[in-house]
């Protein structure tokens, strides 16, 4: 087993909202589970609830607000010299809800990691707990992969299901998933920072063995 070179491996988190999977990433972090440091939490929306989880935590919290840019790029630019300041290891996408730049993405290659609340390559983009409704199937999950420049389309390192229930509501069906979302993150990142997770020639590796994607079987 290889080993990252800086132990523990310091990580950037980006967030937009609640920062419920931030939660579970610092109390992962907090319980010495996952060998990591925190050195900054950026939010792209002020005052939300994810920078009170931070700041309890004693992190460092930025907000870089993408409505005072005149476009993506600059957004981006401005994101990537406050992240880039921490020299993070790994930058880790936690509900953080912008399209990023393809310059952007290619700087973070193999090091940035993001969790999709559905069962990749089913339901890339928004609204996936209703759509998978709307779509009549039997199980819906969600995935963390790698960040490549294809939205939600990086290789998948790790992923859980749940049951569709037949009363489920997009509400309810949410919940369920945001259980697993919040068990499978912080084993993902400390695979991550053990060296055991990589991306190679646009294929994720977990221990030097390709890990196997699904086929597209919904929509
Ligand atoms: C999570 O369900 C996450 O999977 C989703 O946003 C939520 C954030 O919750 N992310 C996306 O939809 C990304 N396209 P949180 O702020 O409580 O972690």
């Amino acid at each position: 087993m290889t080993h990252q070179a800086t132990s523990p491996l310091p990580v950037v988190v980006l967030i937009s909202g609640s920062g419920s999977n931030l939660q579970a990433i610092i109390d992962a972090a907090q319980r010495q589970e996952i060998d990591i440091e925190i050195k900054a939490v950026i939010s792209n929306r002020p005052a939300v609830a994810g920078l009170e989880r931070a700041q309890r935590a004693g992190i460092e919290t930025y907000v870089v607000d993408h409505t005072q840019f005149a476009d993506r790029r600059s957004f981006d630019t401005a994101l990537a010299q406050v992240i880039d300041r921490h020299q993070p290891g790994l930058v880790i996408l936690a509900g953080f809800m912008r399209i990023l730049t393809q310059e952007f993405v290619e700087h973070y290659l193999g090091r940035m990691l993001n969790i999709h609340p559905s069962l990749l390559p089913n339901f890339q983009g928004l609204n996936t707990h209703q759509r998978a409704i709307d779509a009549g199937v039997s199980e819906h999950g969600v995935s963390v992969h790698f960040v490549t420049p294809e939205l939600d389309g990086g290789p998948v390192v790790r992923r859980a299901s749940v049951p569709v229930l037949p009363n489920d509501s997009a509400d309810t069906l949410a919940a369920r998933v945001l259980k697993q979302e919040h068990r499978i993150y912080p084993e993902a990142v400390g695979l991550f920072a053990a060296g055991r997770l990589k991306l190679q020639d646009n294929v994720a590796q977990l221990d030097g063995q390709p890990i196997a994607q699904l086929p597209r079987t919904a929509e």
